[in-house]
């Protein structure tokens, strides 16, 4: 596989100032799908069981009742494989899914025909550092990158999504994210539901202006709290329902929010079953009277509508919580109040739809009768526990602080500069390393603001191993402590104010720079990430 060294080279972007989705300003970029300029070579040796072409673009898609929305699309082409490993997901913004089975070896040619820099990144797979996404790969307007890898990661949710240095936020906001599902043999064999009965949900927020056009601020309130659209979409979709039938489901959940956070529950007060989180299925299933769902979370779960009546309906919601600590500057953030410019957290909330509000996500309508098989397995799959004493830094765990000020979200004090890496986030190849990222636990409370962080990191996933919250966590650890998923693999973890959670990350195979951030994705383009590199 070759290196881009030129993009090495790369200088920051140059279209930051362009507005949401803007097409105006960068004419001659709509280029016809051959004459890309490639900025990477495939490589003759790389033989693709699948290969899929898949090109950025500017479209105009029916959301609400009205005008078009004006987003930014991702469409694939299949050039080799079975037809149905890209469903192109037509008429809504999300770019295609991919299904895709472990142990196939993929080549994925990305044309940029965007008025801006981009370059995806698939979240939560273990591929080489030159075909993560780091965003020292973006390519230019009329460019195309080429992704060569197999895939190693296990059965499970995974997705992908722009990574562009500083308008990360942005060009997910526009559009550029879909799902990656793969799928291995110990998976299938276990005849979970399937087919129809094996439902994708990506939950995103939104805002449109009259115009029915999306509505994205980046004022400081909105940096620092993050994006919170005031409608929520599954799928591109407003008011969602889906259709079932009298039959047991699996439904794939993907919080693909720029920084909303979800408590998930039935309105019926039935428990969730979960059976499986970021890296694929759990050991066994687990019930929750609700599941917390952060940036860039994913959470399987298991329902059986085999003995709902023709005709009802069930609402999945997101419950209130406490978004920030009782700590720094007042805070009367009640729960579930509704309306903009409330006090949250010390902080005015900026949205229609507060974060820790109550609200409903989407409707389950039982539309038909139907036979199946709804028996859930007692075991899903074998999960080996990593141990502590296999760290190579047992002793020395590397602390990460996750910190907020001003105009700046640091981890260790520290912004995200490209090729930058400092000698403590340096690792060794094929090492397991003990990481905790500290909100506040340690250290007190960082500057003034108190926020949960999602934090994830690239590469392969991990495990957690310990959560400790400190007194100052207050009403907010307990208010969604119940919903915390702590088993199974995972590559995003909600640090919660107050917290530390203590994780056990292999770093294997790959060498390079390989990215650590919180999935707040304005907190990421406010500077909350950093590189590892991995040598
Ligand atoms: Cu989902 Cu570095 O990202
Ligand atoms: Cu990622
Ligand atoms: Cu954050």
């Amino acid at each position: 596989m070759k290196t881009t060294t030129d993009l090495q080279r790369r200088k920051l972007l140059k279209y930051a100032a362009i507005g949401i989705a803007g097409a105006t300003a960068y004419p001659g970029w709509a280029k016809a799908t051959n004459d890309f300029v490639r900025v990477n070579t495939s490589s003759a040796d790389f033989l693709a069981d699948v290969e899929i072409e898949l090109t950025m673009n500017t479209a105009d898609v029916p959301i609400l009742s009205g005008n078009k929305t004006h987003v930014w699309k991702v469409t694939g082409k299949v050039i080799k494989g079975a037809s149905d490993v890209l469903d192109n997901n037509d008429g809504t913004y999300l770019a295609p899914t991919l299904r895709l089975k472990k142990g196939q070896k993929v080549r994925l040619t990305l044309n940029n025909n965007l008025p801006a820099q981009s370059i995806l990144h698939w979240h939560g797979l273990h591929v080489p550092a030159n075909m993560d996404g780091n965003p020292m790969y973006a390519i230019n307007s009329g460019e195309t990158y080429i992704y060569e890898f197999e895939i190693l990661n296990r059965a499970g949710t995974y997705w992908y999504h722009a990574h562009t240095h500083s308008v990360t936020a942005r060009q997910v906001y526009s559009g550029l994210a879909g799902l990656f599902i793969v799928s291995d043999d110990q998976e299938q064999a276990l005849n979970l539901p399937s087919g129809g009965q094996d439902v994708a949900l990506v939950i995103q927020d939104r805002s449109f202006d009259s115009q029915n056009q999306l509505a994205y601020s980046a004022h400081m309130m909105q940096r620092m709290q993050g994006f919170l659209g005031e409608q929520i979409l599954v799928n591109g979709q407003p008011d969602f329902v889906l259709p079932v039938a009298t039959r047991a489901y699996r439904l794939r959940l993907l919080n693909g929010s720029n920084s909303r956070i979800y408590k998930l529950a039935w309105d019926d007060g039935t428990p969730l079953t979960v059976i499986g989180v970021d890296g694929g299925l759990l050991e066994r299933p687990e019930q929750h009277d609700y599941v917390m769902l952060a940036p860039g979370q994913r959470r399987e779960l298991w329902m059986d509508f085999s003995e709902r009546a023709i005709d009802s309906e069930l609402t999945l919601r997101s419950l209130a919580f406490d978004v920030a600590s009782h700590g720094g500057m007042g805070m009367m953030g009640g729960r579930g109040m509704m309306g903009g410019g409330m006090r949250r957290g010390g902080m005015m909330s900026v949205s229609t739809l507060p974060s820790g509000s109550d609200y409903p996500i989407l409707k389950i309508r039982v539309a038909k009768k139907e036979q199946g098989s709804n028996t859930l397995p007692k075991v899903l799959t074998p999960i080996t526990a990593l141990r502590i004493k296999d760290a190579a830094n047992a002793d020395n765990p590397k602390t990460i602080a996750l910190s907020m000020r001003h105009m700046s979200a640091l981890l260790n004090g520290r912004s995200y500069k490209m090729n930058d890496v400092q000698p403590d986030e340096m690792i060794p190849v094929n090492s397991l390393q003990l990481i905790e990222f500290d909100n506040g636990f340690d250290s007190g409370m960082h500057g003034m603001m108190n926020m949960p962080h999602p934090m994830h990191l690239h590469g392969e996933q991990f495990q957690i191993v310990k959560r400790e919250v400190n007194s100052r966590s207050g009403d907010s650890y307990a208010s969604v402590a119940s919903g915390l998923i702590h088993n199974g693999w995972q590559d995003t973890v909600l640090v919660m104010p107050g917290e530390k959670v203590t994780i056990l990350k292999p770093f294997n195979d790959f060498k390079g720079p390989f990215m650590y951030h919180c999935h707040n994705l304005e907190h990421e383009d406010m500077g909350m990430m950093r590189d590892f590199l991995i040598k």
